[in-house]
Formats: C-alpha cells, structure tokens, sequence
C-alpha cells in the first residue's frame, strides 16, 4: 500500500478515536472550597438543585441557581476519639478528623455519618441546619457498619425504600462487609467468607415488576494476598442480594442475607491474555423489565484505564441459572439464592440456606457486550462515570456516558450497538486536578463534576455549542440535541416533543449530514479573505481553527491551484512556510473536510512587504507571538 494513503488511513483511525469537539467552560457556575477536600462524599436528588458535599469534618449544601450559593455544617470529630487516633494510628495520623463519608435520605431524613477519628458516627440531618447524634441502638445498629474508620477505606452507601444499605472495604483489620441497616426490614450482614479482601466500586438499585424480586447489585474487586507476582490478583465481581431478603433460620444465616450470590466480571478479548480485572467504578441504566446496561471502569496492573459494558438481562440470566461453583448435585425445589415472596416457605428450608452459604459464587462469567471494552482513547486515565439514557426523536433510546479523568477533563461519548462516538470534551475547570466525582441529575438534565477544589455544573443539552447550521447540529450526534426546522436553531428535544408533529431532526447512528438536504450541505459559503502582510523571508504562520477533531484540514491556495496539508497542534491547524514550502502571494483557504463535505474555515490574502520599514512589529515578533496576534484576528 502506498506509504501516504497508509498515513492518511492511520490518522484518521486515530482522530475517530478522539473526541469530536472540544470545549472550555468559561460560565461562572462553579463553587470553590476554601480547603482540598480529598475525600469527598456527594448527596444530589434528582430534579434538585442542591448538592451536598461531605468533607473532612464539613457538610456544604451547594444550591446552584442563576449563582452559586453554599451553606455548610461543621461537624468536629470527638476530642477524646481523635487523641485516641493520633495515638494508635501513626500511618494514619492525617486521617485522624471527621471525614463525612455517608449522606443519605433513608424515608425523609438525611442520615449523616462520619470516621469521627477512627470510630464512626451517624448524625440526622434535621432542617437542612440542626444535626443531632444519631445513637447506636445497641446490638442492631452500629455506625461502624454504615462508615468505614478512615476515608482511606472505601465504602460505597445506598438507600432505597426505607432502608440503608453499606458496603464497606476490607482494610487491615476489617474483612470487608455489606449490611442493612437503618430499615424497617431486618438488619443483616455477609458471611466474612463470601468475601474476600473486597475493594467496593459502587451499587445500584435492579428494579423488578415484582417488588419481591428487586435486587441491588454491588460492584467490587476481590485481592488474592497469597497469589504470586505473575498471578493476577484482582478478580472483579457483582455481587446481589435480594431487598425482600429477612435472614435466615435460628440454626443457618439467622443475620444473614439468604440471596448473596457473587459473579466475576471479566472486561477485555476474550481471546487474549490482556484482561482488565480491577473495577474502579460502576453504573447501571435498568428499567423495569430486567433490560438496561451496566457499565464499569476497569484498570490494568499498567494502571490503563477502560470501560466495559454490561447487559443487565445476561447478568440476571447468569444468577438464575448457572451452577454454583463447588456445588456438584442437582439443584431441586426452590434455587438457593433467589428472591422469594415472604409466603415462600420453600426459601427457608435449612438444606436450601446451607447450599448458598457454602456457594455463594456462580460458575459462569460475565463478558462484556460486544465482546471487549468500548474503543476509548487509552492517553486518558479515566476516575469516574456516570451515565444516561436520552430518547431520540426516532423513538428510540440511546446511552450517553459521562467519563470523568485524572486531568479534570469530561468525555461526553454516545454509545450505540456499533461503537462508542466521543461527542465531545470538556474542560471545566481552573486547576487540572482529577475528577473524584460526578453525579448525574437525568430529571433536570444536569451533570456535577468535582475535583478536589471546585465543583462545576454542566447541562447535559448543552446544544448551543454545536454552532449554527443544520449540518454542524446534525454532526454533533449528541442525542439531546436536534436541528429545529422551524427555528432554524441547534436546539434541546422539548420534553414533551411528539414524534406525529416532528419539527425535529437528528442522525445518531452514522456520521453524516444527509438530512439537511442537499442544497444546504453541499454549498459551501467562502469567507472573506483576510489580508496578512509579511516581511520577504520572514516566518508566515496561518492559523485556521479547528472546529472538529474528526475531519481533516486542508490549505489550498488560488482556488486549488496548489494544497498544503497542515497539522494540528492544539486548537489551531497552521499552515507555516518552510525552506521546502515557501508561500507565494495569493489567497489561502482552509477547507475542512467531515463526512463527505468540504466547508471553508478561514481565508487569507498573503500579501509580501518588499523590503519597506525596516522594524516592522511582524518581523520582530516572535513565531508564537506572531501566531497569537494572528489567531486575535480571527475574532
Ligand atoms: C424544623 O422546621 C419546622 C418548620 O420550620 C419546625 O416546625 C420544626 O420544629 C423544626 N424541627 C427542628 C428539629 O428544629
Ligand atoms: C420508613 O417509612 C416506612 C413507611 O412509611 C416505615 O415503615 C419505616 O419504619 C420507615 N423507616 C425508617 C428507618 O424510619
Ligand atoms: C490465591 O492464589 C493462590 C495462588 O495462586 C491460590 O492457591 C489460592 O487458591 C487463591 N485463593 C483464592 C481464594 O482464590
Ligand atoms: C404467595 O403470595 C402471593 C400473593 O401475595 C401468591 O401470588 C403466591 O402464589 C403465594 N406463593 C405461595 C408459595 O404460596
Ligand atoms: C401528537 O400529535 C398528534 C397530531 O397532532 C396528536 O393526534 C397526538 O395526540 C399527539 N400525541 C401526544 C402524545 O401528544
Ligand atoms: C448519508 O446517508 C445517505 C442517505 O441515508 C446516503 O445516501 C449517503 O451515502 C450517506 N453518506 C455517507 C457519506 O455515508
């Protein structure tokens, strides 16, 4: 193959792999801590516009209207606990405060608890002001169950109707635990065995028609201590437990769930030896029916970072009715594990629990869909996601997924059965520290990032970036968004849009602008030329911005007597004279090229200064400068 058409091929394999646009975020809707808050805990209702933010040893309450407005709680760790830490715990010792690790609203009041220094509290949230201690009630409720002793150790917290539910971490001494607590329902725990050394990565709510059969999954990694340097010694898991779960019988699991069950997960080829096995982060997008899509963030021993998704019915499908791993007669009557009515007496036969606490784990393993993980970029080092699922004006429901990374930057990325399509990239805000969290508000249409030192708030239909064609609008392939025929505008789907009446355009499934017609894709507006005057010999610099990181750029001189490739470094593809290039007088244009259509970006008419003013401010600037004052002229 032709060396040029390989280098051709190759850069445009790798500019699909990028995002299509980037922005910066220069809006003032942003809230920034007095202090770095590296252990952060977050709080966020949907259809609200409050966020709450625990931190060490404070509770921010962030109302994000036409500004930011924030309250905040302090909330000091025990005199006597924290003296007791910083006496015991010498590796520890920055760890020794109130670190709020738990905010949730169990019925209507906000349960609170903190590391308190080492030994964990819970506090009610009362008047969004008042708190008061929330005692623990003797042998069924104990705060170190709900937060784990220092914020070192993960802990992931969920409530749904009623009731508490807390995955804590293991950490030295403790061996890692998910518990109910705070419930009408009783409170009950996982069998130390089931698990082992578990590294929680999130949990979500599996809603079922019947509500006896609601579960919530639990994501997390599992560490081998005594596999060997070679040996991998993560192995990611989903583990479930049934809500309608009571415990057991006096004489088996009388405090313990009846319907854990545990799955791996495995996210690379399956073919090749390259797996990903540690998950760092997880959300689900269920409905009712057992449909929907689970999505994890995976790393490597390389620290490479990738997301892999899920079909919730497979994973369901697998806990029906896979084997139990080190169960080898049949399984007759009611399946150990499963959700039962509370009139199912069959659940609670002795035989039945003793099988699902000896082996909780099933045999089969769960394979991404698609068969490997999305065709992200690797450069970036993903934290954290978080997704959405955006009906389109064809009917039809398509998954948005929001990626957070080390270098405070948000990969918008529209995942359909085909591939995953980076719409876009965010860069939010002042200081690049990594994304420690992210919520997502799908009612309100509102995503909150925040890193250590600032919280931003995006609108997840942002369509007025897209720019102000039919074409642009329609290449964007943002869900959210869709070309309004009678406004002539990039605009949001109204919420209560009907398909009958349309009015609306949009092409989500393949790069291509087709729909607005010909007429208005094929013509290509010139622009004016700008005039640059240069000094004979002197450096020529010619920025033309780039709009989209998916097309190619092209220079050509007098009505494509002559075309210049150029190369993109940053926000700009410059065309730069060089011994071997020199440009002649004339005009420029910078074609842009996306989908099949050709539009002209910018335009000059290089004009040559002969030998004039001998210091003229050009010849004096330096290369960069001269680029910069070029750029200005674009404005
Ligand atoms: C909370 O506010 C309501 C109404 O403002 C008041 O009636 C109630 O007594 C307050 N509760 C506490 C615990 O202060
Ligand atoms: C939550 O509300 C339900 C029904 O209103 C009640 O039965 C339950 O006890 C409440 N739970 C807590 C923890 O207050
Ligand atoms: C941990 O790894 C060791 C060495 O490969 C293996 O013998 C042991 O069975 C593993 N433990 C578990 C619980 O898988
Ligand atoms: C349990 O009760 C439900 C209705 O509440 C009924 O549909 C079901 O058949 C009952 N199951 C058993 C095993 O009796
Ligand atoms: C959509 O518009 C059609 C025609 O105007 C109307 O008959 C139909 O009831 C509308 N549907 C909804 C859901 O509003
Ligand atoms: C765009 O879509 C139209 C109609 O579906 C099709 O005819 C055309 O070939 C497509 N163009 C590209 C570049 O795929």
């Amino acid at each position: 193959m032709n060396p040029v058409l390989l280098t051709i091929l190759f850069s445009i394999v790798l500019a699909e792999k990028s995002p299509r646009l980037k922005f910066t975020v220069q809006e003032p809707a942003r809230f920034h801590f007095m202090k770095p808050e590296n252990y952060m805990t977050v709080y966020h209702q949907q259809g609200s516009d409050v966020l709450y933010v625990g931190g060490q040893a404070v509770i921010y309450m962030i109302t994000f209207t036409q500004g930011v407005q924030d309250t905040s709680i302090t909330i000091m760790a025990d005199e006597g606990a924290k003296e007791t830490c910083l006496a015991r715990s010498v590796h520890l010792q920055l760890e020794c405060d109130n670190f709020i690790t738990v905010i949730e609203k169990v019925n209507d009041t906000f349960v609170v608890c903190g590391t308190n220094a080492g030994s964990p509290k819970c506090w009610l949230l009362v008047n969004k002001t008042v708190l008061t201690h929330l005692p623990d009630d003797g042998q069924r409720t104990s705060a170190s169950d709900i937060s784990p002793s220092f914020p070192s150790q993960r802990s992931v917290s969920l409530s749904t109707d009623g009731s508490l539910y807390s995955a804590l971490s293991a950490v030295a001494k403790h061996p890692g635990s998910i518990h109910r607590t705070y419930s009408s329902n009783k409170l009950l725990k996982t069998e130390s065995k089931w698990l082992l050394n578990p590294q929680f990565a999130g949990a979500a709510v599996i809603p079922a028609t019947q509500k006896y059969n609601e579960e919530i999954y639990f994501f997390f990694s599992e560490i081998n201590k005594t596999a060997s340097l070679d040996e991998e010694r993560y192995r990611a898991r989903i583990g479930r437990i049934c809500m309608s779960d009571e415990g057991g019988i006096k004489t088996v699991l009388p405090d313990s769930w009846t319907t854990f069950m545990k799955a791996r997960v495995m996210c690379g080829t399956a073919s090749t030896p390259q797996q990903y096995n540690n998950i760092r982060r997880a959300f689900v997008l269920a409905s009712q029916h057992r449909t929907g899509v689970m999505y994890g963030l995976f790393s490597n021993v390389w620290d490479t970072t990738v997301v892999c998704a899920y079909s919730i019915e497979e994973i369901d499908q697998a806990f029906a009715k896979s084997r139990l791993k080190g169960h080898t007669s049949p399984l007759t009557g009611h399946r150990p594990g499963m959700c039962a009515s509370k009139n199912n007496t069959a659940a609670l036969n002795p035989k039945t629990l003793g099988v699902i606490k000896d082996h909780p784990e099933i045999e089969e393993v769960i394979w991404p869909v698609g068969g490997a993980p999305l065709d992200l970029p690797t450069v970036d080092h993903f934290t954290h996601v978080v997704a959405d699922t955006v009906l389109a004006v064809n009917e039809e429901h398509y998954s948005v997924i929001y990626l957070g990374t080390e270098q405070g930057k948000v990969l918008k990325v529209l995942h359909t059965n085909e591939e995953a399509f980076i719409i876009s990239q965010y860069s939010l805000f002042h200081n690049e520290g990594p994304i420690i969290n992210m919520a997502i508000d799908s009612q309100k249409g509102h995503l909150y990032v925040g890193t250590a030192m600032e919280i931003q708030r995006l609108k997840l239909a942002d369509c007025s970036r897209y720019g102000v064609s039919c074409r642009e609008c329609i290449l964007s392939r943002d869900p959210y968004c869709g070309w309004d025929l009678a406004k002539k505008k990039c605009l949001a789907i109204p919420t209560n849009y009907n398909i009958t009446t349309g009015g609306f355009i949009q092409g989500l499934d393949q790069s291509n602008a087709s729909v607005c017609g010909d007429t208005a894709a094929q013509k290509t507006p010139s622009t004016f030329p700008k005039e640059v005057q240069v000094e004979k010999d002197g450096p020529v610099l010619l920025p033309c911005p780039v709009n989209s990181y998916h097309a190619t750029y092209v220079w050509e001189k007098d009505n494509c007597v002559k075309r210049y490739p150029c190369t993109i470094t940053g926000s700009s593809c410059v065309l730069a004279s060089t011994p071997e290039l020199p440009l002649k007088e004339g005009v420029f244009r910078c074609m842009a090229m996306e989908s099949g259509l050709k539009k002209e970006v910018v335009s000059y008419r290089l004009v040559i200064n002969a030998g004039t003013l001998p210091t003229s401010p050009a010849s004096t600037l330096g290369l960069s400068l001269l680029l910069a004052v070029a750029s200005l002229w674009l404005l």
